[in-house]
C-alpha cells in the first residue's frame, strides 16, 4: 500500500535521499537524491547545502555538460528551469522526461571539484494497452495463435492471456529495445464451433501502473462450414394457398449467397426470393417438387431439401377430416370399454357381498340362485343386508 501510495501521489517526483554528505574543508556539504520519473513527466533534482558560504554551486547532466552555473543557465535545453536556489537547497526540473534522459546528474561546488554527489535520474516506462496478433486463424477442430504484445515497457510489462477469470500459459518472449523492453506472450488453442466468440483479454500489469492492468479484450473468430436447414410450414397446403419456406443458415463467415433451386426442375416462374426466404404464392400442382436450399463459405458448403406436395382442396378435406374421426372413435371406443369394465367390478363386488351374508343367514340356497336373485333385485338385497346389521 505505501508502495503504491508512492506511484500514486510522489510520481512522478520522487526517490531516495542520498546520505553522503561532499564535505568541503571549511564544513560545506552538497547532497543529491535519486529521481524516478515516469516517462513525459517531470522530474525534480535536488541538491541540499549545508553550511553554505556563497560558494558557485554548478549541477551537469550524465554526459557531464553544465546546465546550470550558480543560477545561471548555461545548456540551451528549454526543459530545465532552475526552481529554487536558497542556501539550504537548489533545485532544477526537467520537463518531458525521456528515457534518454536517465544518467547521473551532478551537483557539485565548484570550491571543490573532487566531491560531487550524483543524484541518478530513472525513467519507467509503463506500457500502453497490449495488441493482439492472430498468427494462424481459427479453424473448427484446428488451433488458433494469438500473440499478445506489449512493444515498450521498462522494466518489462508482464502480460497474462485470461479466459473465464482463469488464466492459459503461453510463451514469453523479451525484446531489449534501446532502453525499453518489447514483451509478447503466445498461446495455442484448440477451437471448436462453440468457441465462436469466446471473450479472452490480455493483461498487461506493471509496476508503475499500481495493481491497475492495461487490458485488450478479444473475441474468437472460428470459422466454420455453413449449416441450413429449411423451416417446414405447417399443416398440408391446397391450391391457392401461398408458401414461404425459410432457409435457416449458419455459417462462419456467415454465406452470403442462399441458393434456391428445385430438383430435377427450375423453380416455379412466381417463385420470389427474397434474402433466405423462398415465397410462392397461388401455389398449384405444378408446384409438386423437391425444393433445395444450398449455401457455401470458405471453409465447406450444405443443402438441405423440402418435398412440396399441393393437395386439391377437395382431396384435402378427407385426408383433413380423417384424422379427428379417427381419434374420435378411439375416445369412444375407450368410453364404452370403461363402462363395460365399472359395470363388471360393480357387480362383482355385490355379489361378494351378498354372499358372504348369505352364508351367515346360513339358509342352504345354492349360492349361484342367489347371486341371480341378487343381481335381479339388487335394492332388496341391500334392505336384506340392513335388517341383518341391525
Ligand atoms: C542512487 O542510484 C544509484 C544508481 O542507481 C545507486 O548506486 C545509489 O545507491 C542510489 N542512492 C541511493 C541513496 O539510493
Ligand atoms: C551563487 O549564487 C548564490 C545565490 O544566488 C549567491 O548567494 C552567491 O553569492 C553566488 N556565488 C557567486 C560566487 O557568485
Ligand atoms: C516530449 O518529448 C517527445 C520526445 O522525447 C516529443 O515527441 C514530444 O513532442 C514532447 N512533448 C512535449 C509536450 O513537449
Ligand atoms: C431426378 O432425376 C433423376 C434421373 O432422372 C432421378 O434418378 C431422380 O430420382 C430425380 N429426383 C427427383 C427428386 O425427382
Ligand atoms: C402433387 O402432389 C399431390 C399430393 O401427393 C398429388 O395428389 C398430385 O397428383 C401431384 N400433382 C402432380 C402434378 O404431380
Amino acid at each position: 500500500m505505501a508502495f503504491s501510495s508512492f506511484w500514486k501521489y510522489c510520481a512522478p517526483l520522487s526517490l531516495l535521499l542520498l546520505l553522503s554528505y561532499s564535505q568541503t574543508a571549511r564544513g560545506q556539504a552538497v547532497q543529491a537524491e535519486n529521481v524516478t520519473v515516469l516517462e513525459g513527466g517531470t522530474a525534480q533534482i535536488s541538491c541540499r547545502l549545508q553550511n553554505y558560504d556563497g560558494s558557485i554551486v554548478v549541477i551537469q547532466n550524465p554526459r557531464r555538460q553544465t546546465l546550470f552555473f550558480n543560477g545561471t543557465r548555461a545548456l540551451k535545453d528549454d526543459r530545465f528551469q532552475m526552481v529554487l536556489f536558497t542556501p539550504r537547497l537548489v533545485r532544477i526540473t526537467l520537463t518531458n522526461v525521456s528515457v534518454s534522459d536517465e544518467g547521473g546528474y551532478f551537483c557539485q561546488l565548484y570550491t571543490d571539484d573532487t566531491h560531487h554527489q550524483v543524484a541518478t535520474l530513472s525513467v519507467v516506462v509503463p506500457p500502453e494497452v497490449p495488441s493482439v496478433e492472430v498468427k494462424t486463424e481459427a479453424v473448427e477442430g484446428g488451433e488458433v495463435e494469438l500473440t499478445c504484445v506489449s512493444p515498450r515497457s521498462k522494466p518489462p510489462a508482464t502480460l497474462r492471456w485470461v479466459r473465464d477469470r482463469r488464466e492459459i500459459a503461453g510463451v514469453i518472449s523479451q525484446q531489449e529495445n534501446g532502453k525499453t523492453v518489447s514483451v509478447s506472450n503466445t498461446i495455442r488453442i484448440p477451437v471448436e464451433r462453440k468457441d465462436n466468440g469466446a471473450a479472452l483479454s490480455c493483461e498487461a500489469s506493471h509496476p508503475a501502473l499500481v495493481g491497475q492492468k492495461r487490458v485488450r479484450h478479444y473475441s474468437l473468430d472460428v470459422h466454420f462450414a455453413p449449416t441450413v436447414k429449411i423451416i417446414p410450414p405447417q399443416g398440408i397446403l391446397r391450391e391457392g394457398d401461398s408458401l414461404s419456406l425459410t432457409c435457416s443458415v449458419t455459417g462462419n463467415p456467415l454465406p452470403r449467397d442462399i441458393q434456391w433451386s428445385r430438383v430435377n426442375d427450375t423453380l416455379p416462374e412466381r417463385a420470389e426470393k427474397t434474402g433466405n426466404i423462398l415465397h410462392m404464392s397461388r401455389l398449384s400442382q405444378s408446384h409438386n417438387g423437391t425444393y433445395l436450399c444450398q449455401a457455401h463459405n470458405n471453409y465447406g458448403r450444405a443443402a438441405d431439401h423440402y418435398t412440396l406436395l399441393v393437395y386439391d382442396p377437395g382431396a384435402v378435406v378427407e385426408t383433413h377430416s380423417a384424422v379427428p374421426y379417427a381419434v374420435i372413435g378411439g375416445i369412444l371406443a375407450l368410453l364404452v370399454f370403461t363402462v363395460i369394465c365399472v359395470l363388471i367390478v360393480t357387480i362383482w363386488c355385490s355379489v361378494r357381498q351378498k354372499g358372504s351374508y348369505l352364508t351367515h343367514e346360513a339358509s342352504g340356497l345354492d349360492e349361484h340362485g342367489e347371486v341371480q336373485e341378487a343381481f335381479l333385485n339388487g335394492n332388496d338385497a341391500s334392505q336384506g343386508k340392513k335388517e341383518y346389521l341391525l
